[in-house]
């Protein structure tokens, strides 16, 4: 398969190893200069495959418009960045992300790029951001970008009350304490029933 050929998608998650973090960097265009290893474990894509190309190598056709304009805004505003976001993999499977932009300076202190860190999400988190994507990219489709865009806004104004950075911020620490304390108190059963029935196994 050519880099450039489209990718169908296929509704299946790709296998990663989620404790790691995923790492790119760019230039102030977005082209790819620097992909770790996790990130070619979960693109899919070697990293020679990756550098060079424009970072939408793995932009899902599921993520609405509005997301990266608002990153870009952030960007050019000088202004670190958090998006949630739903990733394209060469065989078309996809991962969800929390992704933390950050900006890179040379010694003059100008704009010399971008750098994105990522982590694998809660399910939880995914199933509260997902129906907002897909009304937002079903308004864009039927209605357009700008009101796709003036949505967004008047959702985060009307019913979150904050804005999207914090929103998905706060989103992700919310809901991975939820998960943790589940997981503590599942191991902390484990460990209960390995106490009273280990005579029995
Ligand atoms: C450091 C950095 C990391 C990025 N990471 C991603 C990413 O993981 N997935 C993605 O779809 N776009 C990412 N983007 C945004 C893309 O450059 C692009 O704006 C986006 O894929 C939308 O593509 P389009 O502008 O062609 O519609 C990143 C941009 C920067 C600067």
């Amino acid at each position: 398969m050519n880099i450039t050929t489209p990718v169908n998608t296929v509704d299946e998650e790709v296998k990663w190893n989620k404790n790691k973090t995923i790492v790119s960097k760019t230039d102030t265009f977005g082209t790819i200069l620097y992909a770790n290893d996790v990130f070619s474990e979960a693109s899919e894509y070697s990293t020679l495959e990756l550098i060079g190309e424009p970072h939408n190598i793995i932009r899902h056709p599921d993520m609405p418009k509005v997301a990266y304009k608002l990153l870009w805004e952030a960007l050019k505003r000088e202004e670190n960045f958090h998006a949630i976001v739903k990733n394209l993999t060469k065989s078309g499977k996809y991962y969800w992300v929390i992704t933390d932009f950050t900006i890179d300076r040379d010694e003059d202190g100008h704009i010399s790029g971008y750098t994105a860190r990522r982590k694998s999400v809660p399910q939880s988190v995914v199933d509260k951001i997902e129906p907002l994507y897909k009304t937002l990219l079903d308004i864009e489709k039927t209605k357009g970008e700008k009101v796709s865009e003036m949505y967004f806004h008047a959702y985060l104004n009307e019913e979150i009350g904050k804005s999207y950075d914090e929103f998905v911020v706060d989103l992700f620490e919310e809901e991975s304490k939820k998960e943790k304390k589940l997981l503590d108190k599942a191991k902390r059963i484990k460990g209960l029933q390995w106490f009273f029935f280990s005579d029995y196994e």
